[in-house]
């Protein structure tokens, strides 16, 4: 099974803090560190340690970081030659507080927001040979629509994870095969404000949505909800948990597994994520989640 990622990709700056500081406050923090990220790359990155076959589709810029981050991918076996490096942008970085057992982002996209259509169609053969194209929301929107349009038509399923939030039209909620937002990204693409359970039998085996310390929730194809709790973990640093999540899901639902034992397996795998510091260091194998899962 090959599956793409068409994506983002930036360095993490991380600092840890205290707390996370209230507007117009100046706090003093504990160390800062450069940890390989972006969305698209940690999807990517966290499908390759759980032994997929993974193309990365996406832009650098032909700096220290570009290399840093394709060199990356390929450590975990992600087939990075697809990501292009532009003359005269940067690879996009997110500044990153890490506090409270939470964060906070701020993404500065560089060469993430020079995906471009045709870039696309340079790949446009790739794509269509994948079984599953994998896209967020760090890259232009237009892009995003022309990837799901592609795929499409070539009869290939997309998984999107609708992040950061953003409105989104209605044909493509229609055309993406999965859907992953989180509770507050559900509430903002749908409008939103009754029961989750109402949304999710209205989406059935398309939407999945995750509830943070409350594990995730889908409904099946017969309308019957299927909600899982969150796995046990020893929290360090929770950024790119919702990516190992997707890419987790990704995997067991191509194979076929069952909603619930694909959210399960989902589930353990973010929670394995969160135990060390940075996106992608944390990452599981898929020994070390079936272990988390007792099987
Ligand atoms: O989902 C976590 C990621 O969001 C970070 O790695 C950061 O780069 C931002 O893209």
């Amino acid at each position: 099974m090959k599956i793409a990622v068409v994506g983002s990709l930036n360095m993490d700056m991380t600092v840890t803090s205290p707390r996370i500081p209230h507007k117009g406050e100046t706090i003093l923090g504990g160390t800062l560190s450069f940890f390989p990220g972006g969305k698209g790359a940690n999807q990517a990155y966290a499908l390759g340690r759980l032994g997929a076959q993974v193309a990365m589709y996406g832009c650098v810029g032909q700096d220290d970081f570009g290399s840093q981050l394709t060199d990356n991918l390929a450590r975990a076996g992600v087939d990075a030659r697809w990501v292009m490096r532009l003359p005269d942008v940067k690879t996009g970085v997110a500044l990153i507080t890490v506090a409270e057992n939470d964060n906070t982002i701020v993404v500065v996209p560089g060469a993430n927001a020079q995906v471009s259509l045709d870039y696309i169609d340079s790949v446009a053969d790739q794509l269509r040979q994948s079984d599953l194209v994998m896209m967020q929301l760090e890259i232009p929107l237009d892009t995003v629509a022309y990837v799901t349009d592609l795929c499409a038509k070539a009869g290939v399923p997309v998984l999107l994870n609708p992040a950061p939030a953003r409105p989104l039209p209605p044909h493509l909620l229609e055309q993406v095969r999965y859907l992953t937002p989180n509770e507050h990204e559900a509430a903002l693409l749908f409008h939103h404000q009754g029961p989750l359970d109402d949304l999710l039998v209205t989406w059935r085996g398309k939407l999945v949505v995750t509830l943070g310390e409350n594990g995730s929730a889908m409904a099946d194809e017969d309308g019957r909800i299927i909600c899982t709790p969150a796995s046990p973990a020893q929290v360090v640093d929770t950024t790119g948990a919702g990516d190992t999540f997707n890419a987790a899901l990704a995997l067991a639902l191509i194979r076929g597994d069952e909603p619930e034992t694909a959210l399960r397996f989902a589930n353990a795998a973010a929670a394995l994520s969160t135990e060390k510091m940075g996106a992608q260091a944390g990452m599981p194998t898929l020994d070390e989640v079936r272990k988390r899962m007792g099987d």
